[in-house]
């Protein structure tokens, strides 16, 4: 059985001000593609679309943050025919005890070891079905190990010596079903680094999109970091259920959960994985125009351009401006001779900022908690 996986308990604080956290980038409608769909609704769309006569889905956990749960909620009704549950953290510990919450559950909800299928919540896929052959790809790699040591994690071909991304170095032959051995895994490498890695053929980007067994995840988490699966399994085992509108929320202990190291899946063990002998990674490339709408630059870059390179939503003008991209919530938002800018107003606050420092817009929300 293949269980899918949501993660989307993320701040997304570079979309600001249009993410907030009462309302962060995942659940936003971004109106850059064609989609009406939010950037959750996407992701587990796109993951319940992978079923086959040889794959069959269960039910799909989501694992958020508590007082996201009704927009989870609301956003999930309006999917046809998606059966999930909620697991609800009361505080983000980042991504490895998000994960290890949904290994555990699942894992207890199935007969036999489900395979895992992850994905993060903050992406864009152009080619759906070129997603679902990879995907189904790296689901027949893991099915096929009798050991259940693999990992199987979709690459992307860099283009740009990003700094925000996992790199995965291939090596040797392809498999059968497209997959290469993972000779190295480096998370989120300083500039030059990043560099030298784009130079080289050998590196693709880590989608973040990933399919192991929940045994497989419990294990390699004991292994190198067992202090998170051992504070996690405690917080799990005290948590309480209820149900609402037929849909299950699952709550582990909040004294329990407060005190769980906070760290990546990333960090935490795919690293570590290449150069152990129990776990293999294996990584099947992915090509069907991937983009993590990270910060507002990647919006600007998948969205729709008018003649001179803009992309607009909401009521603006623009004369002589070029390269920009300009978001209106509230009013009518104007730009004369401005090139290369992200200017986004809402009811409350604006942002204006250069395309080309948009990483930056955290400071901003940093500053911000910090006045709070
Ligand atoms: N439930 C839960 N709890 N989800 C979380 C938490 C948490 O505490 N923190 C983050 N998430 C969710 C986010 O909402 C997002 O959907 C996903 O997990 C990934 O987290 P990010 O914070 O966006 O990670 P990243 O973008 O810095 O890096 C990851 O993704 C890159 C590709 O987009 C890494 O896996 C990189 O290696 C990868 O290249
Ligand atoms: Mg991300």
């Amino acid at each position: 059985q293949v269980t899918p996986v949501i993660l989307c308990g993320g701040s997304g604080t570079r979309l600001w001000p249009l993410s907030r956290s009462g309302f962060p980038k995942q659940f936003l409608a971004l109106s850059c593609d064609d989609s009406s769909q939010s950037l959750f609704q996407q992701a587990v769309g796109r993951l319940n679309a992978i079923g086959s006569s040889q794959i069959q889905l269960g039910n799909t956990v989501v694992v958020t943050n508590e007082d996201h749960r009704f927009l989870v909620l609301d956003q999930l009704r309006e999917l046809a025919n998606i059966q999930a549950t909620l697991l609800l953290e009361p505080v983000g510990r980042n991504t490895a005890p998000a994960l290890t919450l949904a290994a555990l559950y699942a894992g207890e909800q199935a007969e036999v070891d489900p395979i895992l299928v992850i994905t993060p919540a903050d992406q864009t896929i152009q080619n759906a079905d070129a997603f679902t052959k990879a995907l189904q790809g790296c689901i027949h790699v893991v099915a096929s190990d009798p050991s259940k040591h693999t990992i199987a994690i979709l690459g992307i071909t860099p283009t740009a010596p990003e700094t925000g991304y996992g790199y995965i170095k291939k090596t040797g032959s392809q498999g059968s079903y497209g997959e290469f051995t993972v000779e190295q895994f480096a998370e989120k490498p300083d500039a030059k680094t990043a560099q030298t890695y784009l130079d080289s053929d050998h590196y693709f980007w880590n989608s973040g999109m990933f399919v192991l067994r929940a045994s497989t995840w419990l294990a390699s988490l004991k292994e190198f970091r067992s202090d998170i699966f051992a504070a996690t399994e405690t917080a799990l085992v005290a948590s309480t259920t209820d149900q609402a509108g037929g849909v299950e929320f699952v709550r582990p202990d909040k004294a329990a959960f407060n005190p769980i190291p906070s760290e990546s899946i990333d960090y935490a063990v795919i690293e570590k994985c290449p150069s152990s002998n129990k776990f293999t990674v294996k990584m099947v490339e992915l090509n069907a125009g991937w983009n993590d709408l990270g910060a507002w630059d990647a919006v600007w870059q998948v969205g729709k351009k008018d003649d001179n390179g803009n992309v607009t939503s909401g009521d603006t003008l623009l004369s002589n401006s070029s390269n920009s991209l300009v978001h209106a919530s509230t009013r009518l938002v104007s730009a004369v001779g401005v090139e290369n800018l992200i200017i986004i107003e809402t009811a409350d606050a604006v942002l204006v900022a250069d395309r080309k420092n948009s990483q930056d817009v955290k400071h901003i929300v940093n500053q911000l908690e910090a006045q709070k």
